[in-house]
């Protein structure tokens, strides 16, 4: 078997080289001819753990090519994934220009039957217009070319991406003829030997669970950032509250961590997108508009702690930030709780030092030198006022309490992420703020 992946960003290239895994012959193409040169030497664009050494495997074996001709990816193909970025445009709905661009080129060479496949994240009704790009262009061409189209929504986590495709819950396709379902499970079987489901079902189905799975999660999310704020109010402890609505298997014990607010390139941007097509069919998602709502609020949360702290003067404060990137595990700084708090700091007079494990070069090239940059984490606190801890990096998880005390100005600690104990921070005495817990 033989497939094109088009679009070597983080999607792309996961399914790609994932694929090839499988002993599928992939070429990965992308009109950035620095990209796909890196490539081919191995220089991976993105960091994605466990990624660089399945690149270069495949690679290796001569099961994985990289290129810039979609017209060279073509030939044999079997089955397209169109996997190129879906931007939002001024107005917040997904740009579907790269998406349309691809299925056009794919119409002016295609000359085999093919299944061409949407996997990025795009609007219901896509697919269809996939279809029609690709059309018009073999109408243009005055030739009749049978092909299919399919809907094949991703579900990897940055960071975990790997194992999330080659170890799936379940894979969601959206198909119209049984020849595009054929080949879809001769593709997907390697991956579902664990016994999770391929799920077939009508493109518009397949497209719209994506943005529901994604809408859902984020609504976890903002619930459980709701419930800690009430829990700071009564004084109860949202991580008993957590386990304990947690161990009821209906409502089920993951993405229940109340924090600093969801970030990332999918969940805002889903939760946008979902809102705005319903506004559009004049249906208002009103669960939905609360959860972008309360999420808002919740980058917010970790200022106005440490302002309350310091009677709202935060004036000439030293503040150390531990964590840039949205999460752990990657440097995508897109959405970042952080760059909203910074923000905050600098505009409420705070100098601001930061450390991150990974994403330091990210935030040089996003936010520049409005802040100081830390060698390592301890070096981000010297004579700081206050750490904000917000992301959850491993390496901070274990605190030297008496290199902190030393270096820093003041001895006040904000987690953003409840990942220290409120007793051991109060014994080794610093004044500690968490997420929905009692101080
Ligand atoms: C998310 C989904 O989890 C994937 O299934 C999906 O494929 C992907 O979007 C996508 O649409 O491409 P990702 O954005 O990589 O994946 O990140 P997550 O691990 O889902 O985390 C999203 C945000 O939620 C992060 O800011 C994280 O800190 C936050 N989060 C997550 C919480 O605040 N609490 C939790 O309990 C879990």
């Amino acid at each position: 078997m033989k497939i094109s992946v088009v679009g070597s960003g983080y999607v792309g290239l996961v399914t790609g080289t994932c694929f090839a895994e499988t002993g599928v012959t992939v070429t990965c193409v992308d009109i950035d001819q620095k990209k796909i040169a890196n490539l081919k030497k191995g220089i991976i664009p993105i960091y994605e753990p466990g990624l660089d050494d399945l690149v270069k495997r495949n690679v290796e074996k001569g099961r994985l090519f990289f290129t810039t001709s979609l017209k060279d990816s073509l030939v044999d193909a079997d089955v397209l994934f169109i996997a190129v970025g879906t931007p939002p445009d001024e107005d917040g709905s997904a740009d579907l220009k790269y998406v349309l661009g691809v299925a056009k080129e794919v119409g002016m060479y295609l000359d085999h039957y093919m299944v061409v496949v949407t996997k990025s994240t795009v609007p219901v009704g896509t697919s269809h217009k996939v279809k029609k790009a690709l059309q018009d262009e073999l109408n243009k061409r005055g030739i009749i070319q049978q092909f299919d189209v399919a809907s094949n929504p991703e579900f990897l986590k940055e960071g975990n991406a790997i194992e999330d495709f080659l170890k799936p819950d379940r894979i969601v396709c959206g198909v119209e003829s049984e020849e595009a379902k054929i080949m879809l499970e001769k593709l997907y079987k390697p991956f579902v030997l664990n016994g999770h489901p391929i799920l077939f079902m009508d493109i518009p189905s397949s497209e719209l669970t994506k943005y529901a799975a994604n809408a859902m999660l984020a609504t976890k999310i903002s619930f459980m950032n709701d419930i800690a704020s009430l829990c700071e109010l009564v004084g109860a402890d949202v991580n008993w509250v957590r386990k304990g609505i947690g161990s009821d298997s209906r409502i089920g014990n993951k993405f229940i961590y109340p924090g600093a607010g969801y970030g990332g390139s999918c969940f805002p941007k889903d939760v946008k997108a979902i809102i705005r097509t319903s506004d559009e069919y004049g249906h208002s998602l009103k669960i939905l508009k609360s959860v972008e709502e309360v999420n808002d609020k919740q980058k917010e949360v970790l200022f106005h702690k440490i302002n309350k702290h310091f009677n709202g003067n935060l004036k000439g404060k030293k503040i150390a930030i531990w964590g840039l990137s949205f999460k752990p595990n990657t440097d995508d700084m897109r959405e970042a709780p952080a760059l909203v708090i910074i923000k905050m700091l600098l505009e409420a007079g705070a100098t601001v030092r930061v450390y991150d494990p990974v994403a330091m070069q990210e935030s040089v090239h996003r936010i520049g030198n409005i802040v100081e940059y830390a060698t390592d984490a301890y070096d981000a606190t010297i004579d700081a006022d206050a750490l904000l801890l917000v992301t959850e990096w491993s390496e901070f998880r274990m605190l030297n309490f008496p290199m902190l005390k030393k270096l820093m100005r003041g001895h006040v600690i904000v987690d953003g992420r409840n990942i220290y104990e409120p007793e051991e921070m109060k014994s080794n005495g610093f004044v500690y703020y968490c997420i929905g817990r009692k101080p």
